[in-house]
């Protein structure tokens, strides 16, 4: 399923990122501010039980609960930037680095570092990465999480074109996808249109 987190002030954000004059400071504020207004939709279907606690008036009140912790994988570098906006609505959220880049050439995801904790594997995962282009890291970043025993994966990006969406759905179809916006499509060197440019660049100032 594809949820596009349609919040006027998401749209706003989305909007700030795409405009080239942006400065990496700048850059940042705008995906943590985005960050915020996705994590609670994205957190909308976590499971909760019923729990009791006294109020200080010395009598029961019925509540919820949540029935687990969660884990945050964000893809380095450009999830980075999101992870702030999740962390601490979930108490002992555990954050699951997952190092990753495209060959420039063949577009093919490369790993290059992971750490998912086998105590995670039935908890829910949330995969943040701003940009799903042609799919291929997105994909890979979710084989290599169930390969590992996750059983719950949630993809977040920021913006999502046609051509990823489509992939992921293909090799995972329970896989529910956020994004903020949906592109069309790719440029012949595998960036998104309209987009944003190189998320990971903007956000740490190493365009060239
Ligand atoms: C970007 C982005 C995604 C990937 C998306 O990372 O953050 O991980 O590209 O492209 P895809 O859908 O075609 O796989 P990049 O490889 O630029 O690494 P970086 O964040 O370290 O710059
Ligand atoms: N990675 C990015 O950072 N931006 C794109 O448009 C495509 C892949």
């Amino acid at each position: 399923m594809l949820t596009v987190v349609n919040h006027p002030l998401a749209k706003v954000h989305v909007t700030a990122l795409r405009d080239a004059s942006l400065g990496p400071e700048r850059f940042r504020h705008h995906l943590l501010q985005l960050s915020r207004i996705m994590a609670y939709p994205v957190f909308s279907h976590l499971a909760t039980a019923k729990v009791e606690v006294f109020t200080p008036l010395g009598v029961v009140a019925e509540g919820h609960g949540l029935t687990s912790q969660a884990v945050l994988v964000p893809i380095l570098r450009a999830g980075l930037g999101m992870v702030e906006g999740f962390i601490d609505l979930i108490p002992g959220m555990v954050v699951s680095h997952l190092g990753m880049y495209r060959d420039e050439t063949t577009l093919i995801p490369q790993r290059y570092y992971s750490n998912f904790p086998k105590r995670c594997q039935q908890w829910p995962v949330f995969v943040l990465d701003p940009m799903l282009a042609t799919g291929g890291s997105a994909v890979d970043a979710i084989d290599y999480l169930k390969g590992e025993g996750a059983s719950q994966v949630v993809l977040v990006s920021v913006i999502a074109a046609q051509p990823g969406i489509e992939r992921v759905f293909l090799r995972h179809p329970e896989v529910p996808i956020y994004t903020a916006a949906v592109d069309e499509k790719l440029n012949s060197d595998g960036y998104i249109l309209p987009g944003l440019g190189d998320a990971g660049d903007r956000l740490f100032g190493t365009i060239i």
